[in-house]
């Protein structure tokens, strides 16, 4: 039997375009704030603090790095998108292109992605959510409820499971996040990190910028390799294909307008952060951006950005966890996982055995381990997953050379080659804990493959 057996392109079009048809109303705008509600969210709010321990105030240039890294790998993810205009991800892409075996284990590396984001932003939510529980009522839970197991006296962290769990609850009742819930929860993020810039500028002092490499070039890389997470999500977008008015234009648009204005905020935030606040005292803070308006004598301030904080990274949280069941589903039509993630709930009409199953592992995980390790395991899920699609932009313009593609990736083969360059470093700067754990997630996938999913594929019965 074929490992690379592939699904046709051509199919998988006509499939989109029989039965339900989804409305093409969304523009290129629609799509910009759409990838910056995906975005926005721990990576800012609290991956900023471990990246100035590490980097310094060098930090700004690790979030360029991280964001070029993004937006190259945007590019290929663009010209797939517009050439596959069906809903999915890349799991779907890779399995026109590179064949069912590579398409599982992407699919396997996105549950890193989505469901570990789920995990990692519930434990940021829970950081800012006890910051302004004990801001407003003066309340603090007791030690053994905040934190996952390892810190001082703490066992489980409560909040950020009952989070997910919430989360869970609505996806399964078909409370999908409307366009207009999310446009007004992106206004609401980016006006916090837009008040914050403003004011703390004022109280930025230029000394605590020297040295601005305290820890050269490996606390800049090291520290980009981690606040990659800050840019995580934005191919929540290229999911969006299906439902855009003018995929060949808007969806690189969109794609890359979110990412540019990402990068732009992230990098004056840390600029300022890292001006109020000497670097060191970020050590172990899980709530930094406010922390810094704290330290300013601003805790009215600090008030107001708990709470723009909590609000945007419910929305993250919410778009992956929504998106991972997406992806479990045609993982499991597709007969590479068990049939009941594929049931739809007769009421809610949503895949609700996917949700309940993935909801209460991702909390679970949020309760049981710390950010920083999550945060890193995404982020190789992640760059695995979009090294692959550089890879068959490369591949596909090889051997199906005719086909239509709304939208080219510029100056190819460089700039696919730049971005699995990029990628490929990034990873190789994350630590050894994560890569062991990795490995041992691509052959428990491997495993699966070939134990369950090769039997049961649905391309057995073409054949
Ligand atoms: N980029 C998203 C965040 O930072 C996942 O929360």
């Amino acid at each position: 039997m074929d490992l690379f057996r592939k699904k046709s392109i051509e199919e998988l079009i006509r499939v989109s375009k029989r039965g339900r048809v989804l409305s093409k109303d969304l523009t290129a705008w629609d799509l910009t704030l759409l990838g910056i509600g995906a975005v926005i969210g721990t990576g800012i709010f609290v991956l900023t603090g471990t990246g100035a321990v590490t980097a310094g105030p060098g930090l700004v240039l690790s979030f360029v790095i991280a964001g070029v890294a993004a937006a190259l790998s945007a590019l290929s993810y663009s010209e797939f998108a517009s050439m596959v205009p069906v809903s999915g991800s890349v799991y779907t892409y890779t399995y026109a292109t590179l064949g069912e075996i590579i398409a599982w284990l992407v699919g396997w590396n996105l549950i890193l992605e989505y469901l570990l984001v789920t995990s990692t932003v519930s434990v940021g939510w829970s950081g800012y959510f006890q910051s302004l529980l004990k801001g407003v009522t003066g309340l603090e839970l007791p030690a053994a409820l905040t934190a996952a197991p390892g810190g001082e006296g703490s066992l489980f962290n409560l909040p950020a499971f009952l989070v997910v769990i919430l989360i869970t609850f609505l996806l399964a009742r078909g409370i999908t996040e409307s366009k207009r819930v999310n446009n007004i929860m992106v206004v609401i993020k980016t006006l916090v990190i837009i008040l914050f810039i403003v004011v703390g500028i004022n109280y930025v002092r230029p000394e605590n910028w020297h040295p601005f490499f305290p820890f050269g070039t490996t606390g800049v890389f090291n520290a980009g390799a981690l606040v990659f997470f800050a840019f995580v999500g934005f191919d929540a977008v290229a999911a969006a294909a299906e439902e855009t008015k003018n995929p060949g234009r808007d969806l690189p648009r969109g794609i890359i307008y979110s990412l540019g204005i990402c990068t732009l905020l992230y990098v004056i935030v840390s600029a300022v952060m890292t001006g109020i606040v000497p670097y060191a005292k970020f050590e172990g803070v899980d709530h930094p951006v406010s922390l810094a308006l704290s330290y300013a004598g601003l805790d009215w301030m600090a008030g107001i950005v708990n709470l723009g904080a909590i609000l945007g990274m419910t929305t993250v949280m919410l778009v992956m966890l929504y998106g991972q069941t997406r992806i479990f589903f045609s993982m499991s039509r597709d007969g590479l996982l068990p049939e009941f993630l594929s049931s739809v709930h007769p009421r809610f009409q949503t895949p609700f055995g996917a949700t309940w199953f993935l909801g209460i592992i991702a909390a679970l995980i949020g309760g049981l381990l710390p950010l920083e390790r999550l945060a890193e395991l995404v982020n190789i899920g992640t760059l695995t997953a979009f090294t692959f699609v550089s890879v068959g932009v490369l591949v596909l313009r090889k051997t199906e050379p005719e086909l239509k593609r709304p939208f080219k990736v510029p100056f190819t083969p460089w700039i696919p080659l730049l971005a699995i360059l990029m990628n490929l470093f990034l990873m190789s700067r994350l630590d050894t804990i994560t890569w062991t754990a990795f490995l041992i997630w691509v052959i428990i996938g491997v495993l699966i493959y070939f134990t369950f999913s090769r039997r049961h594929s649905n391309l057995n019965q073409e054949h």
